[in-house]
């Protein structure tokens, strides 16, 4: 015994420095990592007898999102754009949820029919929408354009959910208090809207296409706040967090493989799908938000965006600019 207690001292000796950096890596990792935890939804809220439809649920946060709709009652709507995994994603949530009203529906937001035929479906088929989540999106992709010809990020991300929300409003109205949740990212904040070159014909960046795209999606939730004021329909934008999605698929193979190295760690540090749906799921059911509208929120609490996402005059034209280009009168 005596032996084995100076053997352990004589280790702790020769190797002081080491085990202290191995804890205090070991504490700093597991504080950073509390500290990204970022919110909780804590609503109990149920939503039995209540309709939600999310669009991009067969993975990622929209997945997550959709299971807790289910686990809460809800008929949940996945609005996605390919069959397959969507209805792999329904069986999984209905198993783990327990409930079996979970369905889903054909949606590509890269194609302005395909969001009219889900609109017109949803509009005849559905008795009422209590909460619309407009989830899907696309990041840092090449230059490929929609159906319609729009550039693609902005086209799916902003466009496609413009015309879909617009299309679902007079439902939405009459299943009121309804609420209207936007998913948008932190990269809004280095964004900004190209009205000269909306496309990025000019200069095409991937990130400056995907940042456009999300500060569009903040904009979006701040002009529709105003323009359903008194309608009992709320509306709600959000960052998620960084989260271990899927959304890195166009962007991650195109790094270097000592950018891929130096990039490993981090991915400890990032999110799960779990922690990146509660936001959404706040913005979607806590009670302490019913009576606001067209506000941006990051883990489970509300944050000013950056400036050029609270300017009315260009929220405005925005508008002005998506209705025309889907076509709406
Ligand atoms: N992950 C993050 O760190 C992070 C950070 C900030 C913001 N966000 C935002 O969170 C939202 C969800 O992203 P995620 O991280 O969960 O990514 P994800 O795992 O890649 O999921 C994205 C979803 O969008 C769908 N989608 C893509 N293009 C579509 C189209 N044309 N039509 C219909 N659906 C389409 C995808 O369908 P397929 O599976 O068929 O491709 C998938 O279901 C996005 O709006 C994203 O911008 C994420
Ligand atoms: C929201 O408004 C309704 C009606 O005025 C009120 O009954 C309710 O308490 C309000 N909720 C919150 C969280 O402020």
């Amino acid at each position: 015994m005596q032996n084995y207690a100076n053997n352990v001292k004589e280790f702790g000796e020769r190797h002081v420095i080491a085990l202290t950096v191995t804890f205090v890596a070991g504490v700093g990792i597991l504080a950073l990592r509390r500290w990204m935890a970022g919110g909780v939804c804590r609503s109990k809220a149920r939503l039995d007898g209540k309709t939600v439809l999310i669009t991009g649920a067969n993975t990622g946060i929209g997945k997550e999102t959709a299971l807790d709709m289910a686990r809460r009652g809800a008929r949940v709507i996945l609005a996605c754009r390919d069959m397959t995994r969507a209805r792999i994603a329904a069986d999984e949530i209905r198993q783990r949820s327990g409930n079996g009203n979970v369905v889903v529906k054909r949606l590509d937001l890269a194609s302005l029919q395909s969001v009219r035929d889900l609109a017109k479906d949803v509009q005849e088929n559905e008795e009422r929408l209590d909460i619309l989540i407009n989830n899907a999106g696309i990041m840092m992709c090449p230059k490929w354009e929609t159906e319609d010809g729009f550039e693609m990020q902005f086209g799916v991300n902003h466009l496609g959910h413009f015309l879909l929300t617009n299309c679902l409003l007079d439902l939405l109205k009459k299943s009121t208090p309804s609420r209207i949740v936007v998913v948008s990212s932190l990269a809004h904040e280095r964004g900004r809207i190209q009205f000269d070159d909306i496309n990025l014909d000019k200069s095409y960046s991937p990130e400056k296409s995907y940042r456009q795209s999300k500060l569009a999606n903040v904009l979006f939730c701040r002009e529709l706040a105003a323009r359903l004021q008194g309608t009992g329909v709320t509306v709600y934008s959000l960052h998620p967090g960084v989260i271990r999605t899927e959304l890195g698929r166009h962007f991650i193979p195109t790094l270097a493989m000592w950018k891929k190295v130096i990039i490993m760690p981090f991915l400890l540090l990032i999110k799960s799908p779990w922690e990146g749906a509660q936001t959404t799921i706040y913005c979607a059911v806590d009670e302490s938000q019913a009576n606001t509208s067209g506000l941006y929120y990051s883990d489970c609490a509300l944050k000013k965006p950056a400036p050029q996402a609270l300017d009315d005059a260009a929220a405005k034209k925005l508008w002005d600019l998506s209705t025309s280009m889907v076509g709406l009168a």
